[in-house]
């Protein structure tokens, strides 16, 4: 989910002062170390609902909890919704994350053993927010924030403290050094209901798309989110530069690549230009961008690292279904002058996506920067064949889904039980040098 990234960005002026070193503590009472487990699987129940979110399950002190996961925050807090969690350490500070949103979540900041697939974090700081009201009315019960630590809350509440307050993921990278410091995303697409949520992996690469490790390098442009350059906006051949912040040499264009955030939001001027001309497109002031007809179909492209990513036509618009039957179909970009384009689920769709922390992020010693990459998995010449019947379909899909049967998504249960297997292999330890002929050393299936 969003968090107000403004002052970030306008602080840092993309120059390095914000990279703060990170300082190891050494209380050993509360030191935090971090175990595989071999025969732990590496289901993480990762799980998309109704396109709008992606969630993983965490335990903590071995109780489940299933969390948003969230590219655009930096730290980790649970509802535990009256659920008695023995043997936390509790330190008696307090830390909250507002959402630009409106929700928020707040609490006591504690230290426990969460798990993560085959990692687990001993003496993990982690936020218990009871009653938060950033849980999609009980279907979540948190956020597992995996940007870097200088958006945290946690992490700069507990600094100079004898507590650790890095995020899970960083404390993972921190204490195992063979792992490559990287997360990977490939989201999944649903029109309905609870589904695989595609790949969540962390320091491991999709087996066929190793390819991703030749792309661009996206310099990460300051400590406190997944923030990078933009080349600007592709939207039938017509080119955007997209600026979203003045600066003394020069406007620019900073994104941010955020699983939380379901749609995303361009400056005013980018959703003009890329809907304003479609047929029938009619501006929501209380929605902040177009309505359109549901049929409209349009090519649009993002630039990053000089190379134009596509997003699928079923991806630049969006549909909703009322009560009353009607459907309404809007554009898939919110206007909001920011500072930063967000760009959420319906981008990152379409590319599979890479986060490296380096050595930056994770302070491990070395001289490794931050950075992004991005590999298109869009081809645009088929998404524009099959977008009326992938459209229709969704439709249709989404009517049955109120109107016609129970609801299938009611609560988080449903979402530890639901996906299935995934059909992607990962692989893991593949080396630059390699990449064009990978070779694995360890492989397995995702469950
Ligand atoms: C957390 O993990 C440590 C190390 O394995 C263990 O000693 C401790 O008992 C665990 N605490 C809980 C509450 O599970
Ligand atoms: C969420 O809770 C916070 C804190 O209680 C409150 O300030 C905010 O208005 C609430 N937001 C929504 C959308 O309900
Ligand atoms: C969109 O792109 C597809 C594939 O590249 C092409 O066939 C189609 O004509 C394009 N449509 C427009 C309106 O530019
Ligand atoms: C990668 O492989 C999976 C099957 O293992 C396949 O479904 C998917 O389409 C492939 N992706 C690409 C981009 O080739």
């Amino acid at each position: 989910m969003l968090l107000q990234y403004l002052f970030c960005i306008l602080s840092a002026s993309y120059a390095c002062a914000l990279w703060i070193p990170i300082t190891r503590q050494s209380n050993t009472q509360f030191t935090t170390s971090v175990f595989r487990n071999p025969q732990a699987d590496s289901n993480v129940g990762f799980s998309n609902v109704k396109d709008s979110l992606y969630s993983a399950t965490i335990k903590v002190n071995g109780r489940p909890f299933q969390v948003q996961v969230d590219s655009g925050s930096s730290e980790l807090w649970i509802d535990p919704a009256g659920l008695d969690l023995p043997e936390l350490h509790h330190t008696g500070l307090n830390s909250g994350t507002a959402y630009v949103d409106g929700t928020s979540a707040g609490g006591e900041i504690v230290l426990g053993n969460v798990t993560f697939g085959e990692f687990t974090v001993v003496n993990q700081a982690l936020v218990l927010a009871p009653g938060s009201n950033a849980t999609y009315e009980g279907l979540m019960q948190g956020v597992l924030g995996v940007g870097p630590y200088g958006g945290s809350q946690i992490y700069n509440t507990l600094n100079g403290t004898p507590y650790n307050g890095q995020n899970l993921v960083t404390n993972i990278f921190n204490s195992l050094l063979d792992e490559a410091p990287y997360m990977t995303f490939l989201l999944s697409r649903t029109n309905t209901g609870v589904a695989k949520g595609g790949v969540l992996s962390i320091g491991e690469l999709v087996s066929n798309l190793t390819r991703i490790i030749k792309t661009p390098k996206l310099p990460v442009v300051a400590p406190c989110g997944w923030l990078t350059m933009s080349g600007g906006v592709l939207v039938n051949d017509k080119y955007h530069p997209a600026y979203t912040v003045p600066t003394a040499t020069g406007s620019k264009s900073v994104a941010i690549f955020d699983t939380g955030t379901t749609v995303g939001q361009l400056p005013r001027a980018v959703v003009d230009f890329i809907y304003k001309d479609i047929p029938g497109a009619v501006w929501d002031e209380s929605q902040s961008t177009y309505k359109l007809p549901c049929q409209s179909k349009l090519n649009m492209s993002m630039i990053f690292g000089g190379v134009a990513l596509p997003i699928h036509p079923i991806d630049a618009i969006i549909v909703g279904v009322a009560d009353s039957g009607i459907v309404t179909c809007y554009a898939a970009f919110e206007a909001a002058d920011n500072g930063v384009m967000v760009l959420g689920d319906t981008f990152m769709r379409n590319v599979y996506t890479l986060l490296n922390f380096g050595d930056q992020l994770t302070h491990r010693g070395g001289n490794e920067p931050a950075y992004i990459q991005l590999l298109s998995v869009t081809d645009p010449e088929q998404a524009w064949n099959e977008f009326d019947q992938l459209n229709v379909k969704r439709i249709e899909d989404m009517i049955y889904d109120k109107f016609a049967r129970e609801p299938l998504v009611r609560s988080s249960a449903a979402l530890t039980t639901s996906p299935t297997a995934s059909r992607y292999t990962l692989v893991g330890h593949v080396t630059i040098a390699a990449s064009a002929t990978a070779t694995p050393t360890s492989t397995y299936t995702v469950q």
